[in-house]
C-alpha cells in the first residue's frame, strides 16, 4: 500500500524516519510531500495513495474525489475540524486522530505563553506570577488535564468545566468542577481554551465571556482560532484595557489588534502547540502504526467518522 504524509507544516526530519521505518517494516511503501504550496501538490499525491497521514492538512471532498484509491486517512494529532468526515464516509474512507499524543506539548504551551504575558511581553515592567491565581480549564480533555497537572506545580487553584466529563473525574484530578460557562470565566484569573471546533463551539467565546473575567484576567487560546468571536474579542479589548489574550492561533484580525495592544495580545505566527520533537514522534508513529494495523486486520480503534 501506498502511505502518504501530506504535511504542510512538517515533522521533524527523526519522526518521519521513524514514520517510514513503521509502515515500510510492514511491507508498505511512503511517499512524502511536505511544505506544499498549492492545493493541486496535494490533489496529486493523494491520487495514487491508499492512506494519508496528516496534520491540520485540509481533506475535503476535492481530495476524496482526486484520491479513488483512499481507504484510510490519519490525522496525526486530536483535533479533526480539518476534515470533511461526512465526505470522508460518503467516499468509503476511515478518518481517525490519534488522541493524547500532543496533550503535553500543547499544555507546556499554555504556560509558556501565560508566564510571557503576565510579565508584560517581557517589556521589562513589573509583571505579576501563576502562583495563587485561579485557573479555569475550558474543556477537561486530554490537553485540559495535562494543563491542570502543571498549573498545581505553579500553585494555582484549577477548576476545570466539561459537560462531557463526569465531576468524579475532575475531582480526582484535584480540580473543581465547575458548571457553566459564566461561573467558568467570571471566576477565574486564567481561563485556557480546550473546546474541539464544532457548530456548537464557533464563536462561542465573545464579549460577554471575555469581559466577565475579573481584573487583570488572561485568556490563552491554544485550541482553535474559530471558538473566537473575534468581533467580541476586539470590543473587549478595547473596553477592558486590564484584559490580556494570548494565542497559538493567530486570529483573523491579528495584525489589527497587535498594531492596537502590543503588550496586551501575542499570537504564534504558525500554529505551535504541537511542533516538538516528542509530540511529532508520538503522533507520526501513532498514526502510522494505526494504518499497518488498519492494512492488517480492519483495526480503527480510532476512527472518528463512524
Ligand atoms: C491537534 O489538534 O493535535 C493540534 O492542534 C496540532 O495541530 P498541528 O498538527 O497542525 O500542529
Amino acid at each position: 500500500m501506498n502511505v502518504l504524509v501530506a504535511t504542510e507544516k512538517p515533522f521533524s526530519k527523526e519522526a518521519v524516519e521513524a514514520i517510514r521505518r513503521e509502515v515500510e517494516q510492514a511491507g508498505h511503501t511512503l511517499t512524502l510531500l511536505e511544505r506544499y504550496t498549492d492545493r493541486q501538490q496535494l490533489l496529486d499525491a493523494a491520487a495514487k495513495a491508499d492512506a494519508m497521514i496528516i496534520r491540520s492538512d485540509k481533506v475535503r471532498a476535492d481530495v476524496f474525489e482526486a484520491a479513488p484509491g483512499l481507504k484510510i486517512v490519519v490525522r496525526a494529532g486530536a483535533g479533526y475540524d480539518n476534515v470533511d468526515l461526512e465526505a470522508a464516509t460518503k467516499a468509503g474512507v476511515v478518518v481517525e486522530n490519534t488522541p493524547g499524543q500532543n496533550s503535553n506539548a500543547v499544555a507546556e504551551l499554555v504556560f509558556g505563553m501565560a508566564v510571557m504575558a503576565l510579565r508584560n511581553m517581557y517589556d521589562a515592567s513589573t509583571g505579576t506570577e501563576l502562583r495563587g491565581r485561579r485557573l479555569g480549564i475550558h474543556a477537561f480533555g486530554q490537553v485540559g488535564r495535562c494543563v491542570a497537572r502543571i498549573a498545581k506545580g505553579f500553585g494555582m487553584e484549577v477548576s476545570a468545566l466539561d459537560p462531557f466529563c463526569p465531576d468524579s473525574v475532575i475531582e480526582e484530578a484535584g480540580v473543581k468542577p465547575v458548571h457553566s460557562v459564566e461561573e467558568l470565566y467570571s471566576s477565574n484569573d486564567v481561563v485556557s481554551l480546550h473546546i474541539p471546533a464544532t457548530p456548537e463551539t464557533i464563536r462561542s467565546v465573545g464579549y460577554d465571556l471575555i469581559t466577565a473575567m475579573p481584573k487583570g484576567a488572561l485568556l490563552v487560546n491554544t485550541a482553535r482560532k474559530e471558538v473566537i468571536d473575534e468581533d467580541g474579542l476586539a470590543k473587549a479589548l478595547a473596553d477592558r484595557p486590564d484584559i490580556k489574550y494570548v494565542a497559538d492561533v493567530a486570529p483573523d484580525r491579528a495584525a489589527e489588534l497587535k498594531a492596537l495592544y502590543p503588550a496586551r495580545v501575542f499570537f504564534t505566527p504558525k500554529k505551535m502547540g504541537a511542533q516538538t520533537a516528542e509530540a511529532n514522534a508520538g503522533a507520526g508513529i501513532a498514526a502510522a502504526r494505526q494504518i499497518v494495523a488498519f492494512f492488517a486486520d480492519g483495526t480503527r480503534q480510532h476512527q472518528v467518522n463512524k
